[in-house]
């Protein structure tokens, strides 16, 4: 008794939380869910095997040009094969949690109508090897890697009922054994990026109006999705999402900053998350876009707004935000030339951000649970006798994951967090160059090595502490 009452008011002196904390200043809380993340795309190979249908990614990574080097991701980590040998990774790490995505193509390789059972099995046997080891299965249904035979991508409506039943499909075949679903991956990166910027598939510069459209039909899948989901799974279960919303940081810790920073992570996200979680666009959102505003159909709001179990955040570069005396409440602080980044120049560090993503999106929006669906860097690790001594992705996450535990100190739904990622993988348009892995891959020849970062995400988790 007399330990607990003196631990507890020592704690308190350190964390100074809001509500009494549940933990000691460097813990997290009990059956807290420690993770890793992959994606179909960036780890599978097997891209012409087994019945699997092409997708955007195939067609863009073999136009000449867009990914750096050339890369594809035909062969990626192979895990098409090598599953089993990747659970082993986890398991040796002792994640007890495992994010990873499905290839709609592999499934339907039209992106609708005739199954292809093979890429069925394959999920299945990753699902059936993960619980075998012990390990839970969250699956995300898209994570960018769109059948390519739907016309006009994401650019047509249709493309969100044909996710939609595909999120059906799925839910009812791994339902019995799966219990966490993310229906889409980073609002921003498949439509705006794809579709605006250009720099991921399918590559194109569209106008405003049409992108306001993508953006669109991208929220709606998710939101009719976790219908379908929840509509045709075997038993209840948890349907959320994963997504990157721009999260600001304030420049300091008083009021008035606080809620400006707030203020502004709800605007800046007005097209993606802050339309799911409050099932409306905003005001200024569309008062904005005035003529390139979305065609929204009668129904279209309430399915983008339908309750999720839980929210997926994907942390990496902050942004930061202050006060102002305008009719904003708030502005922006741009990134400079000065500002830390990790190996890819998008990349800056921002720890705090691990922090600001739970509260914010807690204050804002109050859901059931939030994870940290993704978290972690692109480093210039080198292979150096046999080892790769990544010091600088240990100090990255230390610093992340130590403010993720003040969110978890205060007492904030932080239910678990999943590292970006198992291993070194395919990284969209930066190719096989940009490594973020715990595990070093040989691309030659497909071994995987843990980095030192493997080692110390394998401590942590043994003592759910910062280490
Ligand atoms: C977010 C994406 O979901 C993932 O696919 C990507 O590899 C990481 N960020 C790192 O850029």
């Amino acid at each position: 008794l007399a330990l607990g009452s003196g631990a507890a008011s020592a704690q308190q002196s350190v964390t100074a939380p809001r509500a009494p904390s549940p933990v000691g200043p460097r813990a997290f809380p009990t059956g807290f869910r420690w993770g890793c993340a992959t994606a179909a795309y960036q780890i599978e190979g097997g891209a012409r095997e087994d019945g699997r249908g092409a997708s955007i990614w195939d067609v863009f990574s073999r136009t000449p040009g867009k990914v750096a080097n050339g890369d594809t991701g035909d062969v990626a980590c192979d895990s098409y094969h090598r599953y089993a040998e990747d659970i082993a990774l986890l398991k040796a790490l002792g994640v007890g949690h495992y994010r990873f995505s499905t290839s709609w193509s592999r499934i339907f390789p039209e992106g609708r109508g005739t199954l292809n059972r093979k890429g069925l099995d394959y999920y299945n046997r990753v699902v059936d090897g993960l619980l075998a080891a012990g390990i839970t299965p969250h699956v995300t249904l898209f994570h960018w890697d769109l059948p390519a035979a739907l016309p006009g991508g994401w650019q047509s409506r249709d493309t969100a009922k044909a996710f939609a039943d595909y999120a059906g499909f799925m839910a009812s075949q791994l339902s019995d054994r799966v219990d966490h679903f993310m229906t889409t991956n980073e609002f921003f990166c498949f439509t705006d990026l794809g579709y605006k910027v250009g720099s991921k598939a399918p590559g194109l510069k569209l106008p405003d109006a049409a992108v306001n459209q993508i953006r669109h039909h991208g929220i709606l899948a998710h939101g009719l999705g976790v219908q379908a989901i929840r509509a045709r799974a075997k038993r209840p279960v948890q349907v959320g999402l994963a997504d990157n919303p721009s999260i600001y940081c304030p420049v300091i810790e008083t009021p008035e900053h606080i809620a400006a920073a707030r203020k502004a992570t709800r605007v800046e996200n007005a097209p993606f998350l802050t339309a799911v979680l409050e099932g409306r666009y905003l005001d200024s959102y569309l008062k904005k876009a005035g003529a390139a505003a979305p065609k929204v159909e009668a129904g279209d709001m309430a399915a983008i707004g339908s309750p999720v179990d839980f929210v997926g955040l994907n942390v990496y570069a902050p942004g930061w935000a202050r006060a102002a005396d305008d009719e904003h409440g708030y502005a922006i602080i741009p990134h400079n030339q000065a500002s830390p980044h990790m190996a890819s120049p998008w990349l800056y560090v921002g720890p705090e951000t691990a922090y600001w993503a739970v509260r914010h999106t807690t204050d804002q929006w109050k859901p059931k649970a939030i994870y940290i669906t993704e978290n972690g860097c692109s480093s210039d690790d080198a292979m150096i006798d046999g080892r790769v001594d990544d010091a600088d992705r240990v100090m990255y996450l230390r610093n992340y994951i130590g403010h993720l535990q003040r969110a978890a100190a205060e007492g904030l739904p932080i239910a678990g967090y999943f590292l970006w990622s198992l291993m070194d993988n395919f990284e969209w348009e930066d190719g096989y160059g940009k490594r973020f892995g715990l595990h070093w891959v040989d691309f030659a020849t497909q071994a995987r090595t843990p980095k030192l970062s493997a080692q110390w995400y394998r401590e942590l988790i043994r003592r759910n502490a910062l280490v």
